[in-house]
């Protein structure tokens, strides 16, 4: 495929602005120049660290770019403790996460509100990385592909074509995420192509065949190269594995 692949550090709630600053400075300097033409790199910081974390990328060789792990869908007001579109713009956030399965379970994200936050987002120019993925029991049940299917129609409701094209999915089966049980490629390419087929039929093949799929869950610099062969997975989502500049930086030097 022609699409380039998307390596992106999601870590969570981890790191100080000082922890954040060194970990950025580590993955810029283990960055060799030529990989920035062939692979998407994004990390996503607590965002207290987003501004500092940009500092460190903006002006050095590697093209890293930052995202955020969560925001509201609301221009401004009176929302406490949350944060903007705008705001994330203004410090050069490229990406936001949106719909990761801890929001869903620990902070009550519905799939109405994750739509809400992709409406948002893309009005705004930042491009969504829509979390999907199913529990264990859905998985034991068999139900797997529908339920991950509907979670993508849900996300992207009332969203057309060409407003969907810069979209990131990702897809993050709950139970291989932070438990060292990745899922194999077979299992994760079933699911990211059912994905891509769900994308086809709202956004019409070519579209489609355009977006980003990645895979998360327990992805690490041991097993990333034989996901990331898989024809419909097109990067990663990396939890525990980004916290190390040497882990991410092979995750990243596996999809070249
Ligand atoms: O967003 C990242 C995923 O939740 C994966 O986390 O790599 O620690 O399993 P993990």
């Amino acid at each position: 495929t022609n699409r380039k692949p998307l390596i992106a550090g999601n870590w969570k709630m981890n790191n100080t602005v000082s922890e954040a600053v060194v970990l950025a400075q580590e993955i810029s300097n283990g960055f060799e120049k030529d990989w920035a033409e062939l692979v998407d790199v994004c990390v996503c910081p607590p965002s207290v660290d987003l501004k500092a974390v940009r500092g460190v990328f903006l002006f050095d060789h590697t093209k890293v770019a930052v995202g955020a792990q969560n925001v509201y869908f609301e221009p401004k007001g009176a929302f406490t403790g949350e944060i903007s579109v705008d705001m994330l713009v203004e410090i050069g956030c490229e990406y936001c996460i949106i719909g990761h399965s801890e929001r869903r379970e620990l902070f009550g994200e519905t799939n109405e509100g994750v739509n809400l936050k992709a409406k948002a987002l893309i009005a705004g120019h930042v491009k969504p990385i829509v979390c999907v993925g199913e529990s264990l029991a859905v998985r034991d049940e068999g139900t797997y592909l529908d339920f991950v299917r509907a979670q993508v129609r849900a996300a992207f409701a009332g969203i057309g074509a060409a407003e969907a094209a810069d979209a990131v999915v990702a897809y993050e089966p709950i139970w291989a995420i932070g438990t060292g049980r990745t899922a194999t490629p077979e299992q994760a390419e079933e699911v990211c192509a059912a994905i891509r087929a769900t994308l086809a039929e709202l956004f019409g093949e070519e579209v489609a065949e355009g977006m980003r799929v990645l895979y998360g869950g327990s992805m690490n610099e041991g097993n990333a190269a034989l996901l990331l062969a898989m024809p419909d997975i097109d990067g990663g989502l990396i939890g525990g594995a980004s916290l190390k500049a040497v882990s991410f930086l092979d995750i990243v030097k596996a999809a070249l």
